[in-house]
């Protein structure tokens, strides 16, 4: 059979375990203090301990990358409270982990339009990205006043500046993907969402082609150990087969994707 040139993924990542990729959006932090009759706020706060449990579980577990949802371009039309409480929150995480983060081998990194966010925003996620820079284990990325539609025409706005001559054959994949923001990593192999929502929110729109999407009823504030060991269980049974049969699979885990349709 002739390779089908509109084809994504070429290779079949191997199915693990454990996901090399996870990326998450952390709903249902409001319902959560809702719930207990305090401020929404609150359930970001309480939210951020959930992070900092599943960062080091996901470390612990020899995951390669995490990326986390943690402002999208819609929440700027939150109230102007919760916008200004989730800055801070931001801010002050930035300043009291990035330590913890370093010695922990971590690599942080920071995806999304930085530049709608206060100058000391911008400069603490710099210089957090700087100094975490040669972490050899988890890299953690935070989405953050980002969008897929937004990545995918900031990197096409990319890739047009620097080939201004392009031809429309010329726009395929190869030369798009080293524009868009997560073009430092692979694609990722496991998608949770939690807070009872089956929506992808405009997240990493293109890079979720061919994840595997998880969704939990339990609210992001919930969110331990113990969920995540579930939606790692779910990962491993599913069977990837991007594009292919069932029987081809049983042959190889690693054929080059030319062959199926
Ligand atoms: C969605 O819950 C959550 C957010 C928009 C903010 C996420 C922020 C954190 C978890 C804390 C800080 C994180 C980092 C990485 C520093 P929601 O408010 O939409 O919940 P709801 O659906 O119940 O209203």
């Amino acid at each position: 059979m002739s390779i089908n040139s509109n084809s994504s993924t070429l290779v079949i990542p191997k199915v693990s375990a454990v996901p090399r990729h996870v990326a998450i959006i952390m709903d249902g932090n409001g319902r959560w203090a809702t719930k207990r009759f305090m401020p929404r706020v609150a359930g970001h706060s309480q939210g951020l301990d959930a992070v900092r449990k599943i960062v080091e579980e996901c470390a612990r577990q020899g995951v390669e990358y995490l990326t986390l949802f943690a402002f999208s371009s819609e929440n700027w039309r939150r109230p102007p409270e919760e916008v200004g409480f989730l800055m801070k929150l931001f801010l002050k995480t930035m300043r009291g982990e990035i330590s913890r983060l370093s010695e922990n081998n971590i690599r942080l990194k920071m995806i999304g339009d930085l530049t709608r966010f206060d100058k000391a925003i911008q400069e603490m996620a710099e210089f957090s990205q700087e100094k975490t820079a040669n972490g050899k284990g988890l890299t953690l990325t935070i989405a953050a006043n980002y969008g897929g539609r937004w990545d995918v025409l900031q990197a096409m706005q990319k890739a047009i500046s620097a080939n201004p001559n392009l031809a429309p054959d010329d726009i395929r994949e190869e030369l798009l993907t080293p524009y868009l923001s997560m073009a430092f990593a692979p694609e990722p192999d496991l998608f949770i969402r939690t807070g009872g929502e089956q929506r992808i929110s405009n997240y990493l729109l293109w890079q979720l082609a061919y994840t595997e999407l998880y969704f939990t009823d339990t609210l992001w504030p919930d969110f331990d150990a113990t969920e995540l060991q579930k939606a790692f269980t779910w990962y491993s049974q599913r069977e990837r087969r991007f594009g292919r049969t069932s029987e081809q699979l049983t042959t190889s885990h690693t054929l080059p994707l030319s062959d199926a349709v």
